[in-house]
């Protein structure tokens, strides 16, 4: 598959997991929470799709166009290992869904990435939150849930937060 197929098919798989998660999510109270600004184009998604929710957004350097950038009071700025396990009170609320789309293409620096998310990011999610990450993430506090139809299996990982994690 070419590298346009695949980012293509990346991008597809992250539109419809976030379309299910707002299905899913409903009523649920709370923040979003965008792992990885990028240039914006999935933020700029999710305040189009999911109005009203306050959107709080990592990232450890804005490259984004402006009209795409976080207000500045919601912006989390700086490396994940720093910020995530600090970002509890500035969020201020327990999150209803958690986006990351954090892959660079190195095995290890990715695999090191999702091991911070699987470590500190159950702890800032509502229970019955969705996370929806491009990694696969391995935490107790996190339950796998199949993909919607459309997801090639592996492309994106759907997960839904247990209610008896650590806090
Ligand atoms: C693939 S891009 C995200 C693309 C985004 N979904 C979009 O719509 O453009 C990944 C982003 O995550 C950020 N990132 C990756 N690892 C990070 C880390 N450890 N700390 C902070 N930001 C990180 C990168 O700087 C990059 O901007």
């Amino acid at each position: 598959m070419s590298r346009l197929d695949s980012a293509i098919r990346r991008l597809e798989a992250q539109r419809d997991c976030i379309a299910t998660a707002t299905r899913e999510i409903g009523e649920l109270a709370g923040p979003i929470l965008e792992i990885g600004l990028g240039n914006g184009r999935t933020y700029d998604h999710l305040r189009e799709r999911m109005p009203g929710r306050d959107i709080f957004v990592f990232e450890r350097q804005v490259a984004a166009h402006p009209t795409s950038t976080p207000p500045p009071e919601r912006l989390i700025l700086g490396n994940l290992g720093d910020t995530l396990p600090r970002a509890r009170l500035r969020i201020g609320a327990p999150a209803c869904l958690a986006h990351a789309d954090i892959g660079c293409g190195n095995a290890d620096i990715d695999a090191a990435t999702a091991s911070l998310l699987a470590r500190w990011l159950p702890a800032l999610m509502l229970a019955g939150g969705v996370i929806l990450c491009d990694q696969p993430l391995s935490s107790e506090h996190l339950e796998e849930k199949p993909l919607p139809a459309s997801v090639a299996r592996g492309r994106y990982h759907y997960y839904v937060v247990a209610g008896n994690r650590a806090r």
